[in-house]
């Protein structure tokens, strides 16, 4: 593993023995390459330069979005990601939920991770209600299963009481911070082994985001690891009990929350 954490060695120590490891992340590398970047547009100055520069007009250009991040997340564990925008974190979490495969390096992962964000997969032009049963579904729940959870996400969400009528509403009538409800309260009514919310708190109102940092932390107590990406360090704070720092892709520091997130203030 590359040595780029500030890890408490002992502390990690004394964890294995107490407590199984969820995901380990080992050494990972993420490369988006994105194809034809500039080619057949911009003006006639810019295609001459670069014909007299006898550059390709159809490059590929690589973002190195994650360096060689290396971390173990143990059973229990809620860990926050931070860092200011484009450092990778929505990037690290796609890599670890196995949406894209690393480019060098290696992740494990203990059971299915499920990671839930504020663009999280839902059918817009579906009802909320149907989304409901296909989000269960979609979480593996059969579809018995699914009619009796119905009940409680939908509870959960408190949209109806919000605005009556409104599971029966497609999805793309929704404010976002209602979408928001919604995509957390079936997320969160499964018990994830790994549940990963990139941002989804952040739309929602306090007295929702309340309630979301309260069901996170009985996620994590009914012994998965939830990792939470966000730029709201009230809602790290209130939630996590260790929080990795990530800088240009590579993680400038992880350890407990206050001191990652009071360094993460001052140097910012
Ligand atoms: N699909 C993509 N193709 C090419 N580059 C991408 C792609 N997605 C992200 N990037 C780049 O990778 C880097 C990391 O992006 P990422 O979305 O992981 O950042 P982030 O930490 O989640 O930022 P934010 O706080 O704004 O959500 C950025 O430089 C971004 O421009
Ligand atoms: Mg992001």
């Amino acid at each position: 593993m590359a040595d780029t954490a500030v890890a408490d060695g002992a502390a990690t120590t004394e964890k294995v023995a107490e407590s199984a490891p969820t995901v380990v992340v080992d050494d990972v590398h993420l490369v988006y390459r994105v194809h034809g970047a500039g080619a057949g547009k911009g003006s006639a100055t810019s295609a001459l330069s670069r014909i007299v520069a006898r550059k390709k007009a159809t490059g590929i250009t690589e973002v190195h979005a994650v360096k060689g991040v290396s971390f173990v997340a143990y059973r229990g564990e809620a860990i926050g990601l931070i860092g200011r925008n484009g450092s990778g974190k929505s990037t690290l979490l796609r890599c670890v939920a196995g949406l894209l495969p690393p480019t060098r390096g290696k992740i494990y992962t203990d059971g299915q991770p499920s990671l839930l964000g504020v663009n999280a997969a839902m059918m817009n032009e579906l009802t909320g209600e149907r989304n409901i049963i296909l989000g269960c579904l979609a979480m593996g729940m059969s579809q018995e299963e699914a009619q009796t959870r119905y009940t409680e996400i939908a509870e959960f969400s408190g949209l109806e009481k919000m605005s009556p009528g409104i599971l029966s509403r497609p999805m793309r009538t929704y404010s976002s911070g209602q979408g928001a409800r919604l995509r957390f309260s079936i997320a969160a009514a499964k018990t994830h082994d790994v549940l990963m919310i990139d941002e989804a708190l952040a739309t929602g109102d306090r007295e929702f985001q309340l309630r979301s940092e309260a069901r996170i932390r009985e996620l994590r107590a009914q012994a998965g690891s939830v990792f939470l990406v966000s730029h709201s360090m009230k809602s790290i704070r209130d939630t996590c009990d260790r929080v990795i720092w990530l800088h240009d892709g590579t993680i400038l520091a992880d350890g407990p929350t206050d001191e990652v997130v009071a360094a993460y203030e001052k140097g910012r």
